[in-house]
């Protein structure tokens, strides 16, 4: 008996990807990514703080090593992220004394500079170390601009971060722009975003994407991160897909686990065996509702590859295959409905 392969199953819905690190591309690892896998998100490792430390300095080692093992197994890479308020590194927003940026016309025009720079000089680099955007040798098919950018609790829907402190809202459009002359047309632009499947933050992210769209700014698609746990309502999902089927944009599932943990009160090193099958339908659910949307789906990424290397909290068990990358009920989920 083998195992049906995940990409087999979807390729005629959407690539299936996984957020790998360094430890992802290598042994019994990698042979159980490359089998079930098409695409691979850097976890990390083109995050600002990992390829921008000093304003002075850019470090691509870690990028380059895994656009290199997409390229040797013909894996397509959607970068991780040009612009956030987490693991950005300090530098951005101060002056060389430390001071903070304020809202100055030359501070404002410092970080708008700060941000084309950082956003070009990545373009570049991968442009000169993999060849154009869309010719073969160059795997890079999409790239989160701006992640995480929208609040729902705040009354023109977007996040309080020192992007906006310095800049205002101006800055996302400023970002997408950028991009697009950074990267070309080749490369799909996405705005990513989490929770994006409660009706309270569908509203202000709909109207965020229709904005930019009606200001002619450049974005190709809305990704949804979906860090959920078991029991999440499904038909949300289902909805906010929807809603955006309706906009001229791809879509994208960039961040897919789903937590065997119900509430912050439970705790286990190993979740009952009755989650993991409860998680297993779970999965299988969600992937029905994935199937409904696959026209608009650019792609689907589980946010790591097994449970042993997870962001959540130990226990959560989030993914599809256990710590000895054996397939858990929740993989079956996947392959099930395909
Ligand atoms: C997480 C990584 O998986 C962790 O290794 C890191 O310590 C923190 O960031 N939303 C995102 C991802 O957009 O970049 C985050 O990744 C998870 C939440």
């Amino acid at each position: 008996l083998t195992l049906p392969a995940i990409k087999t199953a979807w390729a005629s819905s959407f690539p299936v990807g996984a957020a790998v690190e360094a430890p992802e591309t290598l042994g019994a690892r990698s042979d159980v990514l490359l089998r079930h896998f098409a695409q691979i998100t850097p976890g990390n490792a083109m995050k600002p703080d990992a390829t921008h430390p000093s304003e002075a300095t850019f470090t691509f080692t870690g990028a380059d090593q895994i656009v290199d093992y997409a390229v040797a197994h013909h894996l397509r890479v959607y970068g991780h992220t040009l612009l956030w308020h987490q693991q950005t590194p300090a530098w951005f927003f101060q002056h060389a004394d430390g001071s903070s940026l304020t809202t100055s016309t030359d501070d404002q025009a410092l970080l708008r500079s700060r941000l084309q720079t950082h956003i070009q000089t990545l373009a570049d680099h991968f442009r000169t170390t993999y060849g154009e955007y869309g010719a073969a040798g160059n795997p890079i098919v999409a790239f989160d601009v701006v992640n995480e950018v929208v609040d729902e609790n705040q009354s023109d829907g977007l996040r309080r971060s020192e992007w906006y402190r310095v800049l205002g809202p101006s800055y996302i459009a400023d970002a997408f722009r950028y991009a697009r002359t950074a990267f070309g047309p080749n490369v799909k632009l996405f705005i990513n975003d989490y929770n994006t499947e409660y009706a309270n933050k569908r509203a202000p992210y709909l109207a965020l994407v229709k904005s930019l769209l009606a200001q002619g700014v450049p974005v190709d698609g809305v990704g949804h991160q979906l860090h959920v746990e078991i029991g999440r309502s499904v038909s949300d999902i289902d909805a906010t897909l929807s809603a955006f089927d309706a906009l001229p944009v791809r879509q994208a599932v960039t961040e897919l686990d789903v937590s065997t943990y119900k509430s912050s009160g439970e705790s286990w090193t190993t979740p009952p065996t009755t989650r993991l099958v409860e998680q297993g339908y779970y999965y299988r659910d969600v992937f029905a509702v994935l199937k409904k949307h696959a026209s608009s789906l650019e792609s689907v990424t589980l946010w790591g590859l097994d449970d042993s290397r997870t962001w959540l909290r130990s226990g959560a068990a989030p993914l599809l295959f256990d710590g000895t990358l054996a397939a858990k009920p929740a993989f079956w989920g996947v392959v099930d409905p395909s």
